[in-house]
């Protein structure tokens, strides 16, 4: 595996509690300490973090296993890992 792929942070989702017009920044390489979200620690890779913006308050299932095909949020994709 190279260095530049996605980490399994964890192999299932996070549920968390977003506010509307708030961004969030989805830790797209899995080496955050700060899941789901981005801490600086993509730095040493290629990757970089995706940006969400809440349009409603409402509860989100960021993806934990990175390997979504539609990031940030789980597509169940980590079902099969
Ligand atoms: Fe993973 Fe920033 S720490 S994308
Ligand atoms: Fe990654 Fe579900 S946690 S697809």
């Amino acid at each position: 595996m190279s260095d530049d792929a996605p980490r399994v942070a964890r192999s299932s989702p996070y549920a968390i509690p977003v506010e509307a017009g708030k961004s969030y920044f989805w830790c797209a390489c899995g080496r955050s300490a700060d899941q789901p979200f981005c801490d600086g620690s993509h730095k040493a890779t290629q990757l970089r973090p995706v940006k969400y913006t809440a349009e409603r308050d409402e509860w989100v299932w960021f993806c934990g296993c990175k390997q979504t095909g539609d990031a940030p949020f789980c597509d169940g994709t980590h079902k099969s890992l």
